[in-house]
């Protein structure tokens, strides 16, 4: 089996990588920070790995990484795509440039990898597109204005895939992780008045997470939303929103 993590170098991403790797599986390790990759890749058996340093801001050039997987590796039969980044901060404040590059990270390179993955696993009538979004998805965050737009995004379009290509035999994963403990998250905490709300939100850990998704994965699962109490904002998206709304605390 051939996974490719797109943002495998630090949390959720690392986590997905290690696990697939303790499982045997063949892994393709995307982010920037090379050193890092190579460290995980080090835990792996010789020819097991195939490390990719490169910048998936550039949407455009997405498609021929997946190119060099296959070339190195074989063909992929899940493709994860986790590589990530956020701004929490006021609208007005945030720097468009910085905007377009979130867009671009977090939706387009995601739904673009998928279009250049499809044909070939459809043709081979098997695979499985795994889309980390977030519970901004389900509950869009004050402060979060781009972010919220990229991941509810990738949501939609990952939820609206699986029916469309089940017929060819391949898999669509939509992933809904709440808080979970990495650099982002706990970069995000630090944009926000403390609060007893911020201090008491449930919060997972990056191993579990990963455990659970390839689970997904394995018993073709729609969809992984963890911690599980945020299934809540699933199934109660009118209280949800009216909690998100009064309870979020304010931006410092
Ligand atoms: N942690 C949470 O609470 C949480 C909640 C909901 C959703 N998520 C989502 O989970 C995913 C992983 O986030 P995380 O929490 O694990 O954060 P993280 O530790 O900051 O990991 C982000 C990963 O994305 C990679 N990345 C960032 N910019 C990149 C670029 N331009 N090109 C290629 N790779 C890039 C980073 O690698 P390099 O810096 O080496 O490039 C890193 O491997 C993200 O999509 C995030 O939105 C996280």
């Amino acid at each position: 089996m051939h996974v490719v993590v797109t943002g495998a170098s630090s949390g959720i991403g690392e986590a997905i990588a290690r696990e697939y790797i303790a499982r045997g599986a063949a892994v393709t390790l995307i982010a920037r920070r090379r050193a890092l990759l190579e460290a995980i890749a080090e835990s792996a058996p010789a020819g097991k790995t195939c490390v990719l340093d490169r910048d998936l801001s550039q949407s455009e050039a997405a498609p021929a990484i997946l190119a060099e997987a296959e070339a190195a590796l074989g063909p992929i039969d899940v493709l994860i795509n986790n590589a990530g980044i956020q701004i929490v901060g006021p609208v007005t404040v945030t720097d468009f440039d910085d905007a377009t590059r979130l867009l671009h990270l977090d939706l387009h390179t995601p739904l673009r990898l998928t279009h250049a993955i499809l044909p070939s696993m459809i043709a081979r009538r098997s695979g499985t597109i795994v889309d980390i979004a977030s519970v901004a998805a389900l509950a869009p965050t004050p402060g979060m204005f781009f972010y919220n737009a990229a991941k509810g995004g990738l949501a939609a379009a990952s939820e609206g895939l699986r029916a469309e290509v089940k017929p060819y035999g391949v898999h669509v994963v939509t992933v809904y992780p709440g808080p979970v403990e990495s650099a982002m998250e706990a970069a995000a905490r630090t944009h926000y008045e403390e609060s007893a709300v911020m201090g008491g939100l449930p919060t997972g850990k990056p191993e579990l997470l990963a455990r659970r998704i390839a689970s997904a994965v394995e018993r073709r699962r729609p969809r992984v939303i963890y911690p599980r109490v945020y299934v809540l904002s699933r199934l109660f998206p009118g209280l949800t929103r009216w909690v998100t709304d009064r309870m979020t605390p304010a931006l410092r």
